[in-house]
């Protein structure tokens, strides 16, 4: 690997993994990250290297447009693709699924031709996708590698779809390729309209916190630095052709998650003028069409072949991202503006 083409690399996890790579593993290449800039795309959360790492390489350019990656893949010599760059929001996915059929469908169909066109240069490409693809689960049991898919949101069902291309390709024309599929992420860079930077956000600034529906929903939280690591881990020594799940082993329900997150902004941030708890802040909102109940990800297999374990648990990662909110407020306020806000007051009405 010397020249790795990352996809989406100004998003939350794709920034993390930029970053993993770049300042924490012995790779020694480069790095071209190509990110279309929607509103979830952010290049302030690598200005930083973008300034002073000759290893690093940015191009604003959109997986739909074949030739334009194209180009990209000769201009560089590419010969890894890490691919991250997804429409990622659920709730947006049920407002206006056409983006999710189109970045995640079309664009993964477009990485894997062009890989495929370049078969004697691309050593592997990894595909980055979801647990949700699985489904929802009852009350007991786990996602395993060999659960059958069942994905019940446009944007489970856009992931689904492009898992299923991403093995076809390796399966019917040797394209080198891995798969992980991880649970929920959180961490520094997150775009706050997921719930813990939308829920960290608004308990600083004394705003309604909504829970969707009765808050017992289970989601298993992985930090995010931790999924990069396993990204990482998989690239370099996963078997092609393989899935690999990936997640903290720390189920929680959504309610729990809000509670602790407004007991950590208590303590770190100044107190709300009325003095009051964060937690009162809380309010029950309509619940999403088809909310999946549970997720919960069984990760021997990353663990057992490649050594993987988490290095945060809930209660340090969570601590880590509240103060990493207090205290990037370049980032926070950047963040807050056009787009954003929009959402917030399509989503969750005038009072949000
Ligand atoms: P994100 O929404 O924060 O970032 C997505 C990035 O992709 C943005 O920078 C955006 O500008 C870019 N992008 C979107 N459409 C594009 C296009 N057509 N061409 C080029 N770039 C485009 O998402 P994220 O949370 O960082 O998720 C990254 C990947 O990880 C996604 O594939 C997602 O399905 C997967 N994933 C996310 C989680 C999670 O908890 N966030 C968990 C498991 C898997
Ligand atoms: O499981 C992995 C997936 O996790 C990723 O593939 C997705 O890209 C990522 O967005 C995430 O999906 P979720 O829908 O689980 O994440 P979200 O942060 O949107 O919601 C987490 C839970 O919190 C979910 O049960 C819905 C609930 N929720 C969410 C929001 C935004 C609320 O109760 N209130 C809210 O305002």
């Amino acid at each position: 690997m010397q020249n790795m083409l990352v996809t989406g690399g100004c998003g939350f996890i794709g920034a993390n993994f930029i970053r993993y790579v770049l300042e924490k593993t012995d790779y020694r290449g480069k790095i071209i990250n190509v990110d279309s800039l929607t509103y979830a795309g952010k290049p302030l959360s690598l200005s930083d290297l973008e300034k002073n790492s000759s290893r690093y390489h940015f191009v604003k350019a959109d997986i739909r447009n074949k030739k334009s990656i194209g180009d990209i893949l000769n201009e560089f010599k590419i010969d890894t693709v890490c691919h991250f760059a997804a429409e990622s929001h659920v709730d947006r996915s049920i407002v206006n699924p056409d983006d999710f059929v189109q970045t995640n469908i079309i664009g993964t169909y477009n990485l894997l031709e062009l890989a495929r066109e370049r078969k004697d240069r691309i050593q592997l490409l990894h595909h980055v996708s979801t647990d949700e693809v699985f489904g929802s689960l009852g009350k007991t049991g786990f996602f395993v590698e060999e659960t059958p898919y069942q994905p019940n949101s446009p944007y489970s069902a856009s992931k689904a779809s492009s898992d299923h291309l991403v093995r076809a390709y390796n399966h019917t024309y040797g394209l080198p390729v891995t798969i992980s599929n991880c649970s929920n992420n959180y961490g520094p860079y997150q775009f706050p309209e997921k719930l813990i930077p939308l829920v960290i956000l608004n308990a600083l600034e004394g705003k309604p916190i909504p829970v969707y529906g009765d808050g017992t929903n289970v989601r298993d939280w992985l930090y995010v630095e931790d999924h990069c690591a396993a990204i990482w881990m998989i690239m370099n020594s996963g078997k092609s052709g393989e899935t690999y799940n990936v997640g903290g082993r720390n189920e929680m329900k959504n309610i729990d998650v809000v509670n602790m997150i407004c007991d950590l902004v208590d303590e770190l941030a100044q107190p709300l003028e009325t003095g009051s708890s964060r937690q009162n802040l809380i309010a029950f909102v309509k619940d999403r069409p088809g909310h999946d109940r549970r997720y919960a990800i069984d990760c021997s297999k990353l663990e057992r072949e490649l050594s993987w374990l988490p290095e945060e648990s809930f209660e340090t990662g969570l601590k880590k991202t509240v103060e990493w909110y207090l205290k990037n407020t370049d980032w926070t306020d950047n963040i807050r503006g056009g787009d954003y806000q929009k959402w917030i007051k399509q989503q969750y009405g005038d009072n949000s």
